[in-house]
Formats: structure tokens, sequence, C-alpha cells
């Protein structure tokens, strides 16, 4: 048995057991991946402070985030379909980081639905929200999402066209899959993984099915996704969405200190440093070099978090210093469910919160509240 002691071990054993198909759908950026590998890259490049001799003892991680309290400022970034990680995805890892304490946000694009996930949850979640093209079912899913009494929209913004990524491509996969031999057999050599799968068949893109125009089925859900997206969305809908659902509104995928101060002045509660994992623009910086700006440019109006390439939790102690006061794991957390599932979530805010913990100490901090710039080193 593999010891598991940071996420780059999770992910090693979920790639042995999630389908090659599925693992590189977690595991891919756009074109070169340039932009996906930077966002890792550049948290190594940033340097922490040692400091000793600093009483450690009684340390607290606990924070909020949009004045909701987290046992840590870490929440699971919404993912699609992740629930091809391991059969019932969503409600695992929603379950997961309610024990935890800390925010899940579904996905739109999720195989599990909103009323899914509310079903085995007792608190609140968060839910991320595509603007369509199909407004009425904007409207649809932002009133399911009030009747499950999601405590937060996390708008999305930067996937008004879809980059490209040349693993799915080459591996001829579309959303929703439609399944070729060669898929087959890519899942046939993971049967832990089928075995699971096998119960919940009717749990398929059910945030969709059965909800947008003319989409019964699977097989019609492809041509709608295709051609949904939507290239004309402005700042006008984005104040639009925030009056229809009236909520705590988070905005998602702000690269650019010029579209944060436009994020600002919405009026939403927060935004979040994002190039979407590296999957959107190819070639735009990682969010971790853009976070400086941004937060000099708008944090005195708006909480600003970040997400893209956190694997550690010295990395989320670094943007936290850097001036986020929150974060996002999205691939972290992807491999710990096709590990281990539930437990395998569990296990990766675990890592994370240990690492984070220690480090702070070393730092000099008790508290993940006093820590700012001061335990980066020059
Ligand atoms: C995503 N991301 C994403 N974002 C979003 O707003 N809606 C979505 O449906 C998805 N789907 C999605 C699928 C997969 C497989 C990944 C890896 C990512 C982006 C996600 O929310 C987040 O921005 C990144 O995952 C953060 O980067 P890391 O933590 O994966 O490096």
């Amino acid at each position: 048995m593999t010891q598991i002691l940071d996420i780059h071990d999770l992910k090693a054993i979920a790639r042995r057991r999630v389908p090659k198909l599925f693992f590189d759908y977690a595991d891919s950026g756009a074109w070169t991946e340039g932009t996906y590998r930077a966002n890792e890259e550049d948290f190594q490049r940033i340097k922490l402070r040692q400091r000793v001799l600093v009483d450690m003892t009684d340390r607290s991680l606990e924070t909020s985030m949009i004045g909701q309290k987290v046992s840590m400022p870490v929440a699971l970034a919404p993912t699609g379909m992740t629930g091809m990680q391991h059969a019932d995805g969503e409600m695992l890892a929603a379950q997961a980081a309610e024990a935890y304490g800390v925010p899940f946000t579904l996905s739109t694009m999720s195989i599990c639905s909103i009323e899914d996930v509310a079903s085995v949850t007792s608190r609140p979640f968060w839910f991320q929200l595509y603007v369509m093209r199909e407004r009425g079912f904007v409207l649809d899913l932002i009133d399911r999402a009030k009747a499950a009494n999601c405590s937060a929209l996390v708008l999305t913004l930067d996937l008004q066209i879809l980059g490209q990524r040349h693993k799915d491509l080459r591996n001829g996969l579309s959303a929703p899959p439609r399944l070729t031999p060669k898929h087959l057999w890519m899942m046939a050599t993971r049967p832990r993984w089928c075995m699971k799968m096998l119960g919940t068949r009717r749990r398929t893109f059910r945030n969709i099915v059965g909800h947008a125009k003319g989409v019964t089925e699977l097989s019609s859900l492809h041509s709608w996704t295709a051609e949904q997206f939507d290239p004309q969305l402005s700042w006008k809908d984005v104040e639009w969405i925030k009056e229809r659902w009236g909520g705590p509104l988070i905005l998602k995928g702000i690269l650019d200190p010029e579209d944060a101060k436009m994020a600002a002045k919405t009026g939403a509660d927060a935004i979040i440093v994002s190039n979407h994992g590296g999957r959107q623009l190819d070639g735009a910086p990682s969010s971790i070099s853009m976070l400086p700006r941004i937060v000099d440019a708008v944090a005195h109006q708006i909480e600003v978090h970040l997400d893209g390439g956190i694997r550690s939790g010295q990395d989320v102690l670094k943007a936290i210093a850097l001036g986020a006061k929150g974060t996002y794991i999205g691939r972290p957390f992807l491999y710990g469910l096709g590990a281990m599932g539930k437990e395998g979530v569990t296990l990766a805010l675990d890592i994370i919160r240990k690492e984070m913990d220690v480090t702070m100490a070393l730092c000099g901090k008790r508290r993940i509240t006093d820590v700012g710039p001061e335990i980066i080193a020059e």
C-alpha cells in the first residue's frame, strides 16, 4: 500500500484507479498547458520567512469567507463531471466538506443535481452558475439553488467560449461523454471504478437533463451544451443575476486588475482570482502572480479569493499572506475523490490543513487571521 503523505501521492493513486478518459479530464489544461503548470510552479518561487522562539501554542486556522465561518480558508472549487471521478462524487465531496467545516461548490455541469446534494447534506453549500443562452433555464437553476438553501452563488465569468484541451480531444471526451469502444476499454481496465458506478446510472447531468428546453435525455444534452455558452455575456448580465439571486454572490474568473475594478462595482461579495485552473486562456499568467496587483486594486472594496495551483497548505498560506481572504482547491480534491472516494477528499483536506498549520507556526504565527505579507521572504 502506497504511503499517502501529500496531494501528489493522492494523484498517483487516482491515476491508477480512475479511467484514463476521466483522470485526464481533471489533469488537463488548455493547449500547451503552460498556464496550468505556471499556476503550480509560481507558488514554488515564493519563499517564506522562518521565525523562532515565538509562542506557538493554541493555533487556529478558523476564519470566514464572505462572512461565513470556515474551519480553514479552503473551499472546494466547482468542477464539472465530478461524479465521473467516483460514483456519486459530488454528494461524497459535499459531505466531506460539510464534516470539515469548509464550503463545497456544486458546478452547473455536475453529474449529481442540486437536489441530490441537498438530500445528503444538512448545511448549506454553494452553487456555481454558468450563464447559458437559455435564460429561462438560468432562472430555473437560480430558483432551484434558492430552494436548496444554497448560501452563495458563484458566477463563472471566464467561460464564454470553451478553451481547447488536447488530452480531451485525443481521448475523444465530450460533455456528456459519448461512449466509444476505446472508452469502454479504458473503463474495463478500472473494474473497481465500474462496480461503484453501476448503481448510479440514473444520476447524470441532472442539473440540466429534464430542465433545459428539449433536453429530455443525455443524447440531446450534447448539442444543447455545445451552443449554450454565451459569447455575449456582459456586466449587465451580472447585475441581472445579482438581482434575481438576491443572496451572497462571488464572481469567479477575474485575472486582471481592470476587470477586478469592474467586478467590485457590481456590489458582489467576493471575486475569485482564477484562470479556471489553466483550462481556458493558455498563456495567461498564474493566479498567484496576479494576486498582489488585484489585491492592491480592490481589496478595500471587495473580498478577494484565489484558486489555481494550490497543492499544499503552504500554497494556501502564501495566498493568504498576499492578501486573499480565502482559497479554493479543484484538482487536489478530485484526486482524493478518485483515489478513495469521500475518505480521499477528507484526506486531501487533512493534508492541506496539517501543512498549513505547521507552516504557519514555523513562520511565527498562531492565527490565520494574523497572517500577512510579513511572512513572505523578500
Ligand atoms: C474545473 N473548473 C470549473 N470551474 C467552474 O466554474 N465550473 C466548472 O464546471 C468547472 N469545471 C472544472 C472541471 C475540472 C475537472 C477542473 C480541474 C476544473 C475550474 C475550477 O473551479 C478551478 O478554477 C480550478 O480547478 C482551480 O485550479 P486547481 O485547484 O485545479 O489547480
